[in-house]
């Protein structure tokens, strides 16, 4: 496929994708391009909820297929095992550190000005990374930890431990001092609203890079997304495969609904494909989470083909709005509506 074919690509597309082979595969990949003219790979590997041996496997599988981007974050506590496996291949000389893309993400109990350096220098370490090519705010809400290690902290009754006064323009601008330090590259929030994307604009000095969100068929984004665009953000679905391991949902999930599967067989694709390719049609990146090493390869295998108009109409129509939602922090998060940056009070 042209590089004219992706950038042809409808409403949403921030700036046109590019295309790139990957360095000792046969791989090509497309990257989509910042505000500050740095790309991101359009497929990456998500890593929530994947530890230890299970990480370090799939991270080492994905290098082997021509992965080179790699999302995880301080929560998911599994810096450590995707360091071992990074440093491995750059200090064999399989993959130089610039052909990486790696995204981090600040946790809750650090959404203070005075952690951000903290957290982040954390991570580096555990990573063995002198930089992350992207540092998110993880969620808009801060939470006070008894230390460092208490990600998640709940009181005696399990209610989240919240700091009510989290400030997201002095946050902001500690985040800006990490690309002034060179500790990222480039910066990004996640799980944010719209208004609070409209507030950090107002302020920010350097800009959000990057968005990450609940994105898949049943939960398009479309409002938020149209936000992002104005102001040049890019944006990055997490759950782009409808979170297929998320129990007691309403419904029987994307990736079994009839017309995903029939256009899957109708393409010869797989329904993962589909909903992948789909997203990434409109300029969205995915970053789609797999320990499989056969679902991880055909994740990867996305740009050699390209859904019609008709078929992205089709896709598009399978969008539920807020009702398509499958992430509801505050069944796990107790108490967190609460907090006056919780950022699901409002429909977008
Ligand atoms: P597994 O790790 O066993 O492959 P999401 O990225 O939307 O959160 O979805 C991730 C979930 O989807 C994981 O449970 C993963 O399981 C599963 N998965 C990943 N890739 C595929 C695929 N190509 N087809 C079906 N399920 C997949």
């Amino acid at each position: 496929m042209s590089l004219a074919s992706l950038s042809n690509a409808p409403a949403q597309s921030v700036t046109p994708s590019l295309w790139h082979r990957v360095e000792g595969t046969m791989e090509q990949v497309a990257k989509l391009k910042f505000f500050n003219g740095l790309e991101m790979p359009m497929v990456g590997l998500g890593t929530w909820q994947a530890r230890d041996d299970e990480v370090r496997q799939a991270v080492q599988q994905a290098l082997e297929c021509g992965y080179r981007h790699f999302d995880t974050a301080t929560l998911y506590q599994n810096e450590e095992a995707i360091g071992d496996v990074l440093s491995k291949w750059i200090s064999e000389g399989k993959v130089a550190r610039e052909e990486l893309f790696i995204t981090t993400k600040l946790p809750t109990i650090g959404n203070r000005a005075e952690y951000v350096t903290k957290y982040l220098t954390t991570s580096l370490k555990k990573l063995q990374l002198s930089y992350v090519d992207l540092y998110l705010i993880h969620f808009p809400v801060g939470c006070i930890g008894k230390d460092e290690n208490d990600l998640q902290p709940r009181d005696s009754e399990g209610k989240v431990v919240l700091d009510m006064d989290t400030d997201h323009e002095s946050l902001w601008k500690a985040m800006e001092e990490q690309v002034d330090a060179g500790r990222a590259k480039s910066i990004g929030i996640s799980n944010f609203n719209s208004a609070q994307v409209e507030r950090i604009m107002k302020f920010c000095r350097i800009q959000p890079a990057n968005h990450q969100v609940e994105i898949h068929a049943f939960h398009q984004q479309k409002e938020l997304r149209a936000v992002c665009h104005k102001h040049n953000i890019t944006m990055c679905a997490y759950g782009p495969l409808g979170a297929p391991y998320k129990e007691g949902a309403k419904q029987k999930p994307v990736l079994k609904h009839p017309v995903v599967t029939s256009m899957a067989a109708r393409l010869g694709k797989t329904p993962a494909q589909i909903l992948l390719r789909h997203l990434i049609q409109l300029n969205i990146v995915v970053i789609p989470k797999s320990s499989n090493p056969d679902r991880l390869k055909q994740n990867f295998e996305v740009f050699d083909f390209k859904l019609s108009d008709d078929d992205m109409r089709e896709l598009d129509n399978l969008d539920q709005g807020i009702d398509g939602k499958l992430f509801i922090f505050s069944d796990s998060m107790i108490g967190v509506k609460k907090h006056p940056e919780f950022p699901f009070n409002i429909p977008f």
